[in-house]
């Protein structure tokens, strides 16, 4: 390929009235990146483009758009990988158009700080640190490396539907406390998610799996809580309707 075309959606809340997709073509440079052909546009094509990025390097999270009809990192997906001589930018879904490609996030994150994604240590405080075992430690492989970048909230429908649906980055930040030797709310943590808006809202389509750039496993994690809450449920601790 010499060139390539994208199809963009475009909207300008100052001036549209609805949203409409813009196309573009320009040529294409080896290994050029999804987010590099943005970049071209915005400089040489059309100066007026919002969208979002920062690291370039597939750590902040923050140029994840549904492209070629999967979300991805735009950084991350090389323009030949797609296989097509459209790509096809839309912004991500269930949050607010705010321009372009750019959505208003505060949702996604009101969603995440509801369920207090942050170690609420044992009592006593101790001196120095609390300590933890390689064994315990190694139990928070890979749940840490979420990057926030809300290519599963997007793609999942039961956060279309409901806004206050706590979202598969938030039940995944959940096992990351749940699963850690130092919190000590694993129960207020398991009967929050074993509520209305929790676990037990997932259709378990696996989108959110599918989507992951890191390729970690939201539906997995939904799963294991889904599994603590029932089993905590049975012995007594726990109050939810819900099965597994
Ligand atoms: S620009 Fe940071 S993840 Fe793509």
């Amino acid at each position: 390929l010499k060139e390539i075309t994208y199809k963009i959606h475009r909207f300008n809340p100052e001036k549209d009235s609805k949203p409409y997709f813009q196309a573009y073509t320009f040529p294409l440079k080896p290994a050029m990146t999804v987010l590099e052909g943005l970049y071209y546009i915005l400089e040489y094509l059309d100066h007026t483009l919002s969208f979002r990025s920062s690291c370039r390097m597939a750590v902040c999270g923050s140029c994840a758009m549904h492209i070629n009809g999967k979300y991805r990192l735009a950084c991350n997906t090389q323009i030949t990988s797609l296989k097509s001589k459209m790509v096809v930018v839309q912004p991500l879904l269930h949050l607010p158009n705010l321009k372009d490609l750019v959505v208003d996030h505060t949702g996604f994150f009101e969603n995440l700080i509801a369920i207090k994604p942050w170690l609420l240590g044992q009592e006593p405080v101790p001196e120095r640190e609390y300590l933890q075992s390689p064994k315990e430690r190694k139990k928070l492989d890979v749940v840490t490396e979420c990057i926030m970048c809300q290519a599963c909230y997007a793609s999942c429908p039961v956060a279309g539907t409901d806004n206050k649906y706590f979202g598969p980055h938030s039940f995944l930040k959940v096992l990351r406390f749940v699963n850690d030797s130092r919190d000590s709310v694993t129960m207020e943590r398991l009967q929050q998610v074993a509520g209305e808006t929790g676990v037990f809202r997932c259709h378990t389509i696996f989108n959110c799996q599918d989507v992951c750039p890191k390729h970690l496993d939201p539906a997995g994690a939904i799963a294991q809580l889904k599994m603590a809450a029932t089993l905590e449920k049975l012995k007594g601790k726990l109050k939810t309707q819900a099965s597994v």
